[in-house]
């Protein structure tokens, strides 16, 4: 079955189409970067903007090389390092990626994701995939063969099932620069490879490199303030409050929000009647592993209104990051009973 299906896949890439393949992270809607019709109907399969770039997704270090004009002694050490893995490294691109696949900009964003399905499927093609994330831009990603399938559900689009993705967040995004003999470290993204996890594997290494704070701008597009939203609202709370009070101001700041926030659509519920406590496990990689597909699940209850999460002190520390930066971004508000409220 499965054999089956990879050379069916391998058929419709090389014929220009898309194809869903599992990632450890997410799944992703494929094309071949060589395949101009493949990478456009990446963007009309999701409704996805073109300032929005995608990650190309590789098999081999060696592939990996063939992507950009600076494959770094420190990009090497980090590709040894993590890959396969959740980083992808943003580095100047060569010549031959297409502007479409990068929106335009000078660097492009290339990972090896740790599902051996997927670099099986990359290896047979020999040609990298650019791929995002698999759901309708603007949505929640699909961490399920299932959920891609819930995502475009009148399409024609051979979904490769690799199982349930065992981090369950996007990768963390890290561009690198050189400036004179310095490396200029750049975290875009958060994902499962924190700051800390890529301090401590460079601190056995003489590079001579810094992190900088916020990527220049017009470097990191794709990051929308809203991204990943349920069907319906998600409310952050922070403080001592009551269900009743979280209906209540849902309800009179939600309606106030503008229909569409960088082309994604805020959903405004009819009534506020009804609402349910989203709940993650206290630790944060199964939290992470849990947090799309809950999100996705508790959206599909019937006769629900809203969505809350209560956040509490332990979502502080580093290890909660990416699901924090993910929570916020799906987030249509954030109540605060202390401050007032934000967003
Ligand atoms: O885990 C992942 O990274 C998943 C799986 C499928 O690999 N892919 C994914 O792709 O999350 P997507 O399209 O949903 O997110 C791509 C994001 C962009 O929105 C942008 O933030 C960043 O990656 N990115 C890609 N190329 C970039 C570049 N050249 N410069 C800056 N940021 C870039
Ligand atoms: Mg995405």
């Amino acid at each position: 079955m499965k054999i089956f299906a990879i050379e069916e896949a391998l058929n419709r890439l090389n014929a220009g189409e898309v194809v869903a393949i599992p990632t450890e992270t997410v799944y992703g809607l494929a094309a071949k970067i060589d395949s101009k019709a493949g990478i456009e109907k990446i963007f009309s399969t999701k409704q996805r903007p073109f300032f929005d770039p995608l990650i190309v997704h590789v098999s081999s270090k060696k592939m990996a090389e063939t992507l950009t004009k600076d494959w770094s002694p420190l990009a090497d050490f980090l590709a040894d390092h993590f890959w396969p893995g959740p980083l992808t490294l943003v580095l100047p691109k060569a010549e031959h990626v297409h502007g479409m696949i990068t929106s335009g900009l000078e660097s492009v964003g290339i990972r090896m994701p740790k599902h051996t399905l997927t670099l099986g499927l990359i290896d047979r093609v020999g040609v990298p995939l650019a791929a995002p994330s698999a759901n309708r831009f603007g949505k929640t990603s699909p961490t399920t063969a299932e959920h891609v399938r819930q995502e475009f559900p009148n399409q024609d689009i051979l979904i490769l099932d690799g199982g349930a993705c065992e981090v369950g967040l996007e990768s963390t995004v890290l561009s690198i620069q050189r400036q004179d003999s310095q490396y200029q470290l750049c975290l875009l993204r958060a994902g499962a490879i924190k700051k800390s996890d890529l301090e401590n594997a460079l601190a056995s290494k003489n590079f001579n490199f810094q992190f900088v704070e916020s990527a220049a701008k017009g470097q990191a597009p794709g990051q929308m303030k809203h991204h990943y939203m349920p069907e319906i609202p998600l409310v952050l709370v922070i403080g001592k409050t009551n269900e009743a009070d979280i209906l209540h101001q849902s309800q009179r700041q939600i309606l106030q929000l503008p229909d569409q926030i960088e082309g994604v659509k805020i959903i405004k519920p009819k009534k506020f009647e009804t609402l349910r406590r989203l709940e993650l496990p206290n630790e944060a990689t199964a939290a992470a592993r849990l947090l799309y597909s809950e999100l996705r699940s508790v959206s599909q209850t019937a006769d629900l209104d809203l969505i809350y999460f209560l956040i509490e002190p332990h979502h502080q520390a580093e290890d909660w990051k990416a699901v924090m930066d993910r929570m916020t971004k799906a987030a249509s508000l954030i109540l605060d009973s202390e401050m007032g409220n934000s967003r």
